[in-house]
């Protein structure tokens, strides 16, 4: 570590493990409640709904806050300069948080918007819109003080500006449902399929340049690429949501041919992480960081890319729709693109924060591996969950309830390796929390 002021990047990193933790424990709760039958009076005081809007908010939460600590990391190494100011960096911090405990506390009193991932009332929202703001402000100055301007840095600042313009759009309600789902997917579907994978595409870039020694040459002009195709695939692949919405029918055909494309710069980023290592001109230190960058492009491919691929195109999406199916897509697109994203960061960043230039992996290999193994396996069981529920409701015709009970052992075979991948994730925060220095 060269500067001080990126020492503000591990409490970014801290919280944002331990909301990670939180996340995984709500997942628990959520899967039981498809498991055994939660007796009515605690139903009535903490219903599915709420504690679901608990999962995903934190997991938002915990993903922003380790992209915004990992910005603080990456942005003085390339720009050269402290970040230029580091008490903002600290106010921002503290308003996101207390954002977060407000919000979780409010859901469970019923203090709700109600639009998936985006449940935290409007007067919550304005916080977050400052937080963005003192943000961006203050990366932006860093920057713009340094003047180095690398693809790196651009398209980073690029991808956080887009992120938080997104933002904007989901904040206004629309009396007509329509209209308000098609903004809402602006955020959703454009945050993840567009803002954060130019914030994703940057920080891959940077880690990767350094921990191969690739000349930045080279790094760049994949990341020209990538970001070319993923926002000309990602902003018109909006359309896969537009469906069945009410939206004209033209979506289909747009929707179902540029959605279709997505998976190009994904496996793109597949190829140029394989390239770059065959290319490398150093020695890598921390071959486990290497670990977690190529698990990450992989999962990432088959999550986003693969799975999202299978129920894409509107003639297998009539079927699948809004089943366990997405679910499946869902957690392993987040967990592959985001979720290793960040860790990669963490342990790319963590020890070295703690002044251990070199860590003992044996902790991380153990709660890696423990964590990919599960979720790739929940991908699958939640996906023969979908499979199962698509056919039963939509080809037969059974009701929910009815076609709930032939799922239910794919449901039970899930909480069992939730177990497990909660048991990876508190090996995995156990060890960036107290990283030890390898043995020389
Ligand atoms: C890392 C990137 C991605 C993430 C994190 C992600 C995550 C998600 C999530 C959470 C949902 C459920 C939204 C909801 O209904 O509440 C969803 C839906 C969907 N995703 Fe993705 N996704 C990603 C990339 C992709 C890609 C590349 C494709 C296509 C190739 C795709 C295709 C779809 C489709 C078609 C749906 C709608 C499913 C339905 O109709 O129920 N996704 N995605
Ligand atoms: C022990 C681990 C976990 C379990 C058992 C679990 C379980 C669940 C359950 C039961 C739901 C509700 C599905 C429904 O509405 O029918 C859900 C939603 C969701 N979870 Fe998890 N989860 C876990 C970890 C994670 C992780 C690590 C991530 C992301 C990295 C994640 C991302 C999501 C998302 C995005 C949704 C919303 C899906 C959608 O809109 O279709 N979960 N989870
Ligand atoms: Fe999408």
């Amino acid at each position: 570590m060269v500067y001080k002021s990126q020492r503000i990047a591990n409490w970014y990193f801290t919280i944002a493990l331990l909301l990670f933790v939180l996340q995984v424990i709500m997942g628990l709760w959520l899967i039981s409640n498809y498991v055994f039958t939660i007796p009515q009076s605690i139903v009535d005081v903490f219903p599915f709904a709420t504690a679901r809007a608990m999962h995903t908010n934190l997991l938002v939460l915990w993903m922003l806050l380790g992209f915004m600590g990992g910005t603080y990391y990456i942005v003085p190494e390339e720009t050269g300069s402290e970040i230029w100011s580091p008490g903002l960096a600290w106010f921002q911090l503290v308003a996101l948080v207390a954002t977060g405990v407000v919000a979780l506390v409010g859901f469970a009193f019923g203090w709700i918007q109600g639009r998936p991932l985006l449940e935290i009332p409007r007067p919550l929202d304005i916080v977050v819109v400052i937080g963005a703001l003192v943000f961006l402000f203050n990366v932006g100055m860093t920057m713009f003080l340094a003047r180095r301007w690398t693809a790196i840095q651009g398209t980073l600042l690029g991808g956080l500006v887009f992120l938080a313009l997104l933002y904007l759009f989901g904040i206004p309600f629309y009396s007509n449902e329509v209209i308000d789902w098609y903004y809402w997917w602006w955020v959703i579907h454009l945050w993840v399929e567009g803002a954060w994978e130019l914030v994703t595409g940057a920080i891959m870039a940077f880690v990767l340049m350094r921990l191969t020694g690739v000349d930045r040459q080279v790094v760049e002009k994949w990341l020209y690429i990538e970001v070319g195709l993923f926002l000309f695939t990602g902003i018109a692949g909006t359309g896969h949501h537009y469906y069945w919405i009410g939206a004209p029918t033209y979506w289909l055909w747009v929707g179902g041919i540029f959605s279709a494309l997505e998976p190009l710069p994904i496996l793109l980023m597949v190829i140029d992480t394989m390239n770059h290592v065959r290319h490398r001109k150093t020695q890598i230190v921390n071959p486990h960081t290497w670990t977690i960058a190529v698990g990450c492009a992989v999962l990432h491919l088959i999550g986003a890319g693969i799975w999202g691929f299978a129920h894409t195109l509107p003639q297998i999406n009539y079927y699948t729709h809004g089943s366990q199916v997405t679910v499946s897509h869902g957690h392993l697109a987040f967990f592959g693109a985001y979720a290793l994203l960040n860790l990669m960061v963490f342990y790319y960043a963590m020890p070295r924060l703690k002044g251990i230039e070199i860590y003992k992996p044996t902790r991380a290999k153990l709660g890696f591996w423990t964590m990919c193994s599960a979720m790739m396996l929940m991908g699958l069981t939640f996906g023969i969950a979908g499979v199962l529920q698509s056919y039963l409701e939509r080809v037969l015709g059974m009701g929910y309830m009815t076609a709930q009970s032939y799922m239910w052992l794919w449901m039970a075979v899930t909480l069992v390796l939730g177990v497990f991948f909660l048991a990876g994730v508190v090996i995995t925060v156990f060890d960036l929390l107290f990283p030890k220095a390898a043995e020389l």
